[in-house]
């Protein structure tokens, strides 16, 4: 069984591309294509509804259905939803598979009815508003990077549903 995103709501008539989930012994595969994005690293999350009534501001925010708090696909604390970076070359093209062990299509982690958001900039996962010693330099990045990652504006964004076969 598989599940299929289409970004149907895009900040710009060139960006295009979809996402398909299929549950593996890996955990749940998730296969990125994206095209006519800005070169470089974009934030990349499952936000909690599927509600597109105001765009993509109404998919409100990253799921995350143990109160966690904002990190990386790798970190040990995460939105279920923080699924990193997804990384453009020069041609705006993102061509990328992923695994996760938490989310899956059915279950107690379901994404189904949810959505996925591609963001303006790269995601801190969390790590932003510190120097390298892990001291805080800034509070407002900081605080919100532990609630967004200060990865900006929503720039493709769409619902996720059962693919047909
Ligand atoms: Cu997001
Ligand atoms: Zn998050």
């Amino acid at each position: 069984m598989s599940a299929v995103c289409v970004f149907t709501n895009n900040a710009q008539k060139n960006i295009s591309g979809n996402v398909v989930f299929t549950e593996t012994k890996r955990g749940l595969q998730i296969k990125i294509n994206i095209s006519g994005i800005s070169p470089g690293k974009h934030g990349f999350h499952i936000h909690e509804y599927g509600d597109l009534s105001e765009g993509c501001g109404s998919l409100c925010s990253h799921y995350n259905p143990n109160g966690s708090a904002h990190g990386g696909r790798n970190s040990k604390e995460r939105h279920l939803g923080d699924l990193g970076n997804v990384i453009a070359n020069d041609k705006g093209v993102v061509d990328m598979t992923i695994y996760d062990r938490d989310l899956s299509i059915k279950g107690k982690y379901s994404i189904l009815g949810r959505s996925v958001v591609v963001h303006e900039r790269e995601d801190d996962l969390g790590l932003g508003g510190l120097d390298k010693d892990g001291n805080i330099i800034d509070k407002v990045v900081r605080e919100e990077s532990l609630k967004t990652g200060n990865a900006g504006k929503r720039i493709a964004c769409g619902v996720i549903g059962y693919k047909k076969n």
